[in-house]
């Protein structure tokens, strides 16, 4: 038994469903001990109610308060979590999630029930929590991955259905720095929607792979009674060694009744639909996307007086690197470095400016395309969750490869060595982060600020 935080006392926090197109008003009450804010992820909302420290707000104190105003442009998952030392107060409990429903019915193709998980982790010693830096986060090279595995802050997750269900689940990665590989074996999955859009088309999935603050939407059949495994897995590399494991763990079972469902979706769940509407959206920007990109930014890393032996085997071990870390291969290197030794670094290409030296200005309305290079070549490359608040972009293509299936994100998931370009439809006016969503990586600098300025 551990004490977290919780927002009204719950971890997750309460789930705010809203119509789209809905404001709502929070007034926010900081009853613990930390300053924080809250920030609503994802969400194209007013850049005065955007919570971030320092750009948007003061950072409300224990006891304080702060009053924000919400509204809601866009259809799907989103979810709010505090944007002060997340490092701590997020992996504590602070998380919950915002569900917009579209007025169109059949926004989403039909499903007997929804069901909202979000995936976070806890790093355990035996019955205690590893402490967390005070003046400045720790493990800071790869994140604080967790070893205990939570789907809506439980260990045992469970769900309960009948036989022929469709389930349709909203996804959302809450975890500090742990990126998934999803599935539940036996059971064919429908990929319908990502972070602010759903996808040009339908496609069946083996797999979902979310990283921090990413959100996917699916819908599952289960077609047969029986119990199934909710399962992450994914390719583990031990560092020491030098060797590969496949590392699968089970985050909770779906149990399938052989009461019939009613209605039955079955039929529909095998269509994979197209939605035009999206499609007709994107049109517009589709000459845009072979563009020259208007701004180049490269990901990497620098660090100052790290303990010999961690520099020595890290030195050795980037003989290799792997496009994504699924779990944490090296956890004492890793615990060791803390902001202080780490700073993580987003760099204008043209400017040579770094995180908060860089100051980008463009006009409201404009569609900047922006590529992002992850230099596989630094001390410690790892893949980053790159997240632009309060805009909305498409990833056109991956090392030069387009996009088939568009889909508008606000977080990209950048692997080691990739380039990645997306074009973003700067229509928010305001200051707006961008910044890496691994916790410990946004604790040790890697964040800017994209200003958007208003067109008269
Ligand atoms: Cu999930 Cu800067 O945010
Ligand atoms: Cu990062």
């Amino acid at each position: 038994t551990f004490v977290m935080y919780g927002f009204n006392g719950q971890v997750p926090g309460p789930r705010i469903r809203v119509a789209q197109n809905a404001t709502i008003t929070v007034r926010f009450h900081n009853r613990i001990d930390l300053p924080t804010t809250v920030h609503w992820h994802g969400v194209r909302l007013d850049n005065r109610s955007d919570g971030v420290p320092g750009v948007t707000q003061d950072p409300v104190p224990p006891g304080g308060d702060f009053t924000y105003t919400v509204h809601f442009p866009d259809a799907g998952i989103y979810w709010y979590h505090p944007h002060v030392r997340e490092d701590i107060e997020q992996a504590m409990g602070l998380y919950g999630n915002l569900l917009v429903d579209s007025p169109d019915t059949a926004y989403y193709s039909p499903a007997d029930r929804d069901v909202s998980l979000m995936l976070s982790d806890l790093l355990i010693h035996a019955d205690t929590l590893i402490p967390f830096g005070r003046e400045a986060p720790d493990f800071v090279l790869m994140g604080r991955v967790g070893n205990v595995l939570l789907v809506n802050g439980e260990p045992d997750y469970a769900l309960s259905v009948h036989r022929g269900e469709v389930v349709r689940f909203f996804l959302t990665d809450v975890a500090n720095a742990r990126t998934w590989n999803l599935s539940i074996p036996g059971v064919p999955l429908k990929l319908l929607a990502s972070d602010v859009s759903r996808f040009e088309r339908e496609v069946m999935v083996p797999s979902v792979i979310l990283a921090p603050a990413e959100r996917y939407v699916v819908a599952a059949e289960f077609d047969r009674p029986g119990r199934y495994p909710l399962v992450n897995a994914v390719q583990a590399i031990d560092h020491y060694r030098g060797e590969f494991d496949a590392e699968v763990d089970t985050l909770g079972w779906v149990t399938v009744d052989s009461t019939p469902a009613a209605p039955d979706y079955r039929a529909a769940f095998r269509v994979l639909r197209a939605n035009p509407a999206v499609s007709a959206e994107i049109a517009r920007y589709r000459p845009y996307f072979d563009r020259p990109p208007d701004k180049r930014i490269t990901l990497t890393v620098a660090t100052s007086s790290l303990p010999l032996p961690t520099v020595q085997f890290m030195s050795v071990d980037t003989a290799y690197f792997h496009p994504v870390e699924w779990t944490d291969g090296m956890p004492e290197m890793n615990w060791l470095s803390t902001a202080r030794e780490v700073r993580w670094i987003l760099r204008d290409d043209s400017t040579g400016k770094e995180n908060e030296a860089i100051d980008w200005h463009v006009r409201q309305g404009s569609v900047v395309k922006l590529r992002i290079y992850n230099d596989p070549h630094s001390f410690h490359p790892m893949q980053h969750p790159i997240h632009l608040h309060g805009q909305r972009m498409l990833v056109v293509s991956r090392d030069g490869v387009p996009t088939r299936d568009l889909v508008w994100k606000d977080t990209v998931l950048v692997p080691v060595g990739s380039t990645v370009d997306v074009l973003i439809d700067a229509s928010n006016p305001g200051a707006w982060m961008l910044h890496c969503h691994i916790a410990e990586h946004l604790g040790a600098g890697m964040m800017m600020t994209l200003h958007v300025d208003p067109s008269r």
